[in-house]
């Protein structure tokens, strides 16, 4: 098991702004992206690439949620994403939902694991 601290858990609030990372493998700056929230307590981790037209759901860096901290959104077109299971919940998604990533919070920081070989899947 591979382990990458990606920040700490003090950056994150509880339906606040995400934390966006380069994806590993990625070169900075291809728009490989993944992103953490907080929600509910929890961190929940889902690479940046909405399922509608594979685009970054964020315009402004790091702001995934919608205004009521209760829903992710892309910026594009308007999708929803329930920020615990990635499903679309709402907008041109249809079936498709975000992809997750494997994380967990420990000792203060929090952990990408075992990341996907080359960036995306
Ligand atoms: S690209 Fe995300 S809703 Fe269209």
């Amino acid at each position: 098991v591979t382990r990458r601290r990606i920040c700490a858990s003090a950056d994150l609030a509880d339906g606040g702004a995400g934390w966006r990372f380069d994806l590993p493998g990625a070169e900075p700056g291809t728009g490989q992206t993944g992103f953490l929230v907080r929600y509910r307590g929890r961190v929940y981790g889902w690479i940046n690439r909405c399922p509608h037209r594979g685009l970054e759901l964020d315009w402004l860096a790091g702001q995934f949620f919608d205004a009521a901290g209760e829903m992710l959104i892309c910026a594009t077109h308007g999708a929803r994403f329930a920020p615990d299971s990635g499903r679309c919940v709402d907008g041109p998604c249809g079936r498709d939902g975000l992809q997750p990533l494997a994380v967990n919070e420990c000792d203060g920081g929090i952990f990408l694991v075992d990341a996907p070989a080359g960036g995306m899947p």
